[in-house]
């Protein structure tokens, strides 16, 4: 068992003093309390013996169906019978690899993947393999090289876990031919594909691209969605798309884990999505994070260091910066916490050290201005380590703009 580099921070980053960049947290405020306060009214009045009582094990047939309504929104045909609802994506990514993993198997995945899967795939023993990405998404040549350098030693991947749309954490995007190599890839070579798709919806330009379970067809691919981003982290709902052999599986572990996920979050989203309106919360949604990433990278133009080098996601929630090499964001973490400012370091999303100069930074959980000032902040202690640097070796390397009256790099008019 390892801990999650990000749950660490909860506490953290939980300080008010703190502006948190470091989480993947909605921003539950703009939820509308009026449709709030119409499902609890509801709820109340003639549910609550319901509500507060066991149900099925794989999910209530109203959110069953409902779900299979929201993946329809991305062109994904699916029948209700192979979805099981979950306590969150996150036990759909506990379930998955409990069913499909025993100690020692290989499971891949992509290089920088979502931290908080890697704490799972350790708990389960899985010979972890990542798989480089650039800027659009996982690699193919280098997949293709290493299940055919397993084969040489008679290993076989057990599975392919990819987040291919907004990637948490690098923000990349698979591209399309990519998308139909993968989906190739696991059918020639009969590997399972797991899709993590929870920012599919949250796109702020650009053009839509099919997931690999439209691709495919649900015959390789096992989908993994959630409800967290585009309703509510708290109400904690999640879902497994798999065919039936392995979803009689998931339902075996899920039983095993909790039984069920609340009834009674399960009947509050069930009645919201059914009411059709979830859209137009998304819709709203977008408008709010796309200001917020534009903010985001607007201020990194403004106070990161020469060198340093991020991305512009075309959705999702996060940010991956890379600073100059001669700087760790595990040092500079200690020091911006000093400055009330957090990050995730690069390393956690990497099983071998590697991610040391990178960080990843969410824009989806504070407001704009606070944005600007956390960036700021990060700014300034890059500056300051770099300085160290340059006085402890003589490097002149990084040729740092001159500071102006408020301690912010000059920039030239
Ligand atoms: C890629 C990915 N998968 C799964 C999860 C888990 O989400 P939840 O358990 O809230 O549904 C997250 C959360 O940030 C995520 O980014």
């Amino acid at each position: 068992m390892r801990s999650s580099a990000m749950r660490d921070m909860m506490a953290i980053t939980a300080r008010p003093e703190i502006i948190s960049l470091a989480g993947g947290l909605p921003d539950t405020s703009t939820f509308p309390v009026s449709a709030f306060t119409e499902e609890m009214a509801r709820i109340a009045s003639g549910k609550v013996p319901e509500v507060l009582q066991y149900g099925p094990t794989e999910g209530s047939e109203l959110v069953r169906e409902q779900i299979t309504r929201v993946m329809k929104a991305e062109d994904m045909l699916v029948d209700v019978a192979d979805v099981t609802v979950t306590t969150g994506g996150q036990q759909a990514i506990d379930l998955i690899t409990k069913v499909l993993i025993d100690p020692g198997d290989v499971l891949i995945c992509d290089a920088p993947t979502y931290p908080g899967a890697l704490p799972t795939f350790y708990s389960y023993e899985a010979d972890i393999i990542q798989i480089e990405c650039d800027a659009d998404g996982m690699r193919m040549d280098i997949l293709e090289s290493t299940i055919a350098s397993l084969a040489e030693q008679g290993r076989k991947p057990k599975f392919i876990y990819s987040v291919p749309t907004f990637q948490n954490p690098g923000g990349v995007t698979l591209s399309l031919e990519r998308r139909k190599r993968l989906v190739q890839i696991a059918r020639e070579n009969e590997i399972l594909i797991v899709e993590d798709n929870p920012y599919g919806l949250l796109r702020y330009e650009g053009e839509t691209l099919p997931t690999l379970y439209a691709l495919d067809g649900g015959a390789y691919v096992v989908y993994l969605g959630t409800f967290s981003k585009i309703l509510s982290a708290g109400l904690r709902i999640g879902w497994v798309v798999a065919p039936p052999p392995i979803r009689e599986k998931v339902v075996l572990g899920k039983g095993a884990s909790d039984l069920c996920t609340s009834t009674l979050t399960q009947d509050f989203a069930g009645h919201y999505f059914d009411k059709g309106h979830w859209r137009e919360y998304v819709e709203d949604l977008i408008g709010i994070y796309r200001n917020r990433r534009d903010a985001m990278t607007g201020a990194m133009s403004e106070y990161f260091p020469h060198g340093a080098t991020w991305n512009k996601p075309e959705g999702g929630l996060f940010i991956w910066a890379t600073m100059p090499d001669v700087l760790d964001t595990s040092d500079m973490l200690a020091k911006a916490i000093g400055k009330g400012v957090a990050f995730v370091p690069g390393t956690s999303a990497y099983v071998d050290g590697r991610g040391a100069s990178s960080m990843r930074l969410n824009f989806s959980g504070v407001r704009e201005d606070e944005i600007i000032e956390g960036i700021r902040r990060i700014g300034a202690v890059a500056r300051e380590q770099l300085d160290l640097y340059e006085t402890m070796t003589g490097s002149q390397e990084m040729k740092l703009p001159p500071l102006d009256a408020d301690g912010n790099p000059e920039r030239p008019s």
